[in-house]
């Protein structure tokens, strides 16, 4: 099978270790890939929403499967797009169509499924310029702090959390002026709620699911949670707290009710499900839906997979995931992102990379995320830079591993956390 995969970042690089390990496989492309996914399989360099340029490379190269990484080119359409094209149409798409995408497209049209299929989540409010007053008012109603997210995409920017009244109502007029272009036309203001966050990772074909390994992750910059949002510093699995008694509840009022729903609404959705839900004094509910998976997640949930990832992805477009096992490793993964100083922020890249033969002689996996090759070396080409990964006994062994690599690899200005798990 020849399978193209679409994406750049850590997560791509350990989608495209897991696909490649498939005997199923016999050319793995990715679009357009990394520093890290040239030695799995081969670049491509065609951006992952260029539909047409994806078209024409999958028909001249005979491709049997894409898969996507990234949510644009789904909440842009690209399921609709190939399927609706005779030419294309054989092509099987992991990922769901733009109607299913905007679970993750549109907070708006989350919360609304929500409602709709009785699933646990914050209470909420849907504003736009039209009825800013009955926001105020709602805001009002709201104890501290105020959450405020921008109905459409915004590269993970689009949530504010707001300690006061004064400060949430004045936000609240700046998105809906423009703060986030037209994403912020709309606005959800929610309920904050307080509990523990994790990640969980559906894979369905619409009518049957598996559940993937419960990881968590870590968002902020700085050490103890604080500080800026990145796009995640680290990522642990399992995670203690999401027990047998919890992902019952998991199953039965989020994942069950979820998948039915989207049958419910005829939304064809053959892909993965990423609930990032919070655990508020031992209930789970839903923080918000992506149509994806998570990244640094990713990077340590492909590693508990020890079923071959493309025979599930074939279930899935064949509607028979039932028929398959997905069998996990019991042992810890645990990842640690190595970034370029000054992110979130301003930071520089071109930073020659060292280290690669002595981390080659550990047993970690490396993720390339941001890392580009030039004149034979490997530079730092992003703010995530790379993710080592490692599995352990324990998360004190797992990550133990990969801070040893931490250490071995280097570039100028290299920054990590040294405390992801330390709240599990
Ligand atoms: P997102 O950018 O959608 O991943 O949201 C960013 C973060 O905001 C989430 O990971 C949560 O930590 C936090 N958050 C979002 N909604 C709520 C809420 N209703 N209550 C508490 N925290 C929230
Ligand atoms: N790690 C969170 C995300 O991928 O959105």
């Amino acid at each position: 099978m020849k399978v193209l995969l679409l994406g750049s970042g850590g997560r791509e690089h350990a989608l495209a270790w897991k696909i490649a390990q498939s005997p199923k496989v016999e050319k793995l492309y990715i679009a357009p890939g990394n520093a890290g996914t040239s030695s799995v399989g081969e670049n491509v360099n065609i951006k992952a929403t260029d539909f047409p340029s994806l078209k024409a490379f999958a028909l001249k190269n005979q491709i049997d499967m894409i898969v996507v990484g990234p949510e644009d080119p789904l909440v842009q359409g690209i399921y609709d797009n190939f399927k609706n094209d005779d030419t294309t149409k054989h092509i099987a798409i992991i990922g769901p169509t733009a109607k299913g995408a905007q679970l993750e497209g549109s907070k708006e049209f989350a919360k609304g499924f929500m409602m709709r299929h009785n699933i646990p989540t914050a209470r909420y409010k849907s504003i736009t310029a039209n009825n800013l007053q009955e926001g105020l008012d709602f805001l009002s109603t709201l104890e501290a702090p105020y959450v405020l997210k921008a109905d459409g995409l915004c590269a993970g920017k689009g949530v504010l959390i707001l300690p006061t009244l004064e400060e949430a109502q004045k936000e609240l007029k700046e998105m809906l002026g423009g703060m986030f272009g037209t994403a912020s036309a709309t606005v959800v203001i929610e309920e904050f709620l307080s509990g523990i966050e994790c990640s969980v990772f559906v894979l369905t074909d619409g009518k049957n699911y598996k559940v993937l390994p419960v990881a968590k992750d870590y968002k902020r910059i700085g050490e103890g949670d604080k500080g800026l949002n990145t796009g995640g510093m680290g990522s642990v699995t399992p995670v203690p707290f999401a027990d047998d008694t919890f992902m019952e509840k998991v199953r039965t009022r989020i994942i069950e009710p979820t998948v039915n729903g989207l049958q419910v609404e005829n939304i064809l959705y053959k892909g993965f499900i990423f609930l990032g839900l919070i655990n508020v004094k031992g209930e789970p509910m839903v923080i918000e839906y992506n149509v994806r998976m998570g990244d640094p997640e990713t990077e340590s949930v492909m590693l508990r997979i020890k079923s071959d990832l493309v025979e599930l992805f074939e279930g899935v477009e064949n509607g028979t995931l039932d028929q398959y096992t997905l069998e996990i490793d019991n042992r810890t993964a645990a990842c640690v992102m190595l970034v370029s100083g000054g992110y979130p922020e301003a930071y520089e890249k071109g930073k020659v990379m060292t280290g690669f033969d002595k981390a080659a002689t550990t047993d970690s996996i490396l993720f390339h995320a941001g890392t580009a090759r030039k004149e034979g070396e490997v530079v730092t080409a992003g703010g995530r830079v790379i993710a080592i990964c490692s599995y352990g006994n324990s998360k004190e062994e797992a990550l133990a591993k990969s801070y040893h690599v931490a250490d071995m690899i280097e570039f100028e200005k290299k920054y990590f956390r040294r405390d992801i798990g330390f709240d599990l």
